[in-house]
């Protein structure tokens, strides 16, 4: 009897080393509040498994879950992984990913933040083919699993890029094209999902700045609203 105890409990024991493992982890996340929702993440990513829900997963090599802190104060959220970012199966990877690295970067000198203490993640999980926008039912069927991982994180902000994700992050019901981020971007929305309420600031997507690099200053002007927030809790009411 006792030896089938035991058996049973290193049974279990390697069950949960290996899952740990197979997530990266060299050993066990034993201290801290973090665990509970790296755990929460985690368990996110393995309900979503080898994910079929949608068209997309077609044509995709590798699903980008999202990555970063999961205690950020700031999360990103794209549009869509790319060429390179299904590649990786990594967020912003690409040539709009290594700007938008340099923008979070610079945005936390003052506050001593960089890419790894943000989270980032995308509207859709897998990458449309030809990098054409994700579609309403492609974004219908994806989302719930990004208010999860809101809902997991709990960021103080989330900062939308480009037109999808604003339209999105912002609950908007219209069609995509009587949506314009150059008059959405820079002033702060809400996100919300029941009780969930989360201060959105649209701006620009970075491969848009890519192309036009002139508008690079108005992402910039965004960033300081972003930063402000977050050196000032309290105006969370005002806004
Ligand atoms: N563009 C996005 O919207 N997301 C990525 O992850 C990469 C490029």
């Amino acid at each position: 009897m006792t030896s089938m105890v035991t058996n049973d409990i290193r049974g279990d024991i390697s069950l949960v080393l290996n899952f740990y493992k197979a997530f990266g982890f060299e050993s066990l996340p034993l201290d801290s509040a973090d665990t509970d929702k790296e755990a929460a993440l985690m368990a996110l990513r393995h309900e979503i498994g080898d994910c079929r829900r949608c068209k997309l997963s077609k044509g995709r090599t590798n699903l980008v879950f999202g990555e970063g802190n999961p205690n950020a104060r700031i999360m990103f959220v794209g549009e869509a992984p790319g060429r390179e970012e299904d590649k990786e199966g990594r967020p912003f990877v690409g040539e709009a990913g290594q700007l938008l690295t340099r923008l979070i970067n610079k945005m936390g000198e003052d506050l001593g933040f960089e890419r790894k203490d943000v989270y980032i993640a995308n509207i859709a999980k897998c990458r449309p083919p030809g990098n054409r926008d994700p579609e309403a039912d492609e974004i219908e069927t994806c989302l719930p699993f990004l208010k999860k991982q809101i809902a997991i994180i709990s960021p103080e902000i989330i900062v939308s890029l480009g037109k999808i994700s604003a339209h999105t992050m912002l609950g908007r019901s219209g069609p995509f094209n009587s949506f314009f981020i150059t008059k959405e971007r820079g002033k702060f929305g809400e996100y919300r999902d029941g009780e969930i309420s989360i201060p959105v600031m649209p701006t620009f997507h970075p491969a848009y700045l890519l192309r036009t690099p002139s508008d690079k200053v108005k992402t910039w002007s965004d960033a300081q609203a972003v930063l402000k927030l977050l050196k000032h809790p309290a105006m969370r009411g005002m806004i």
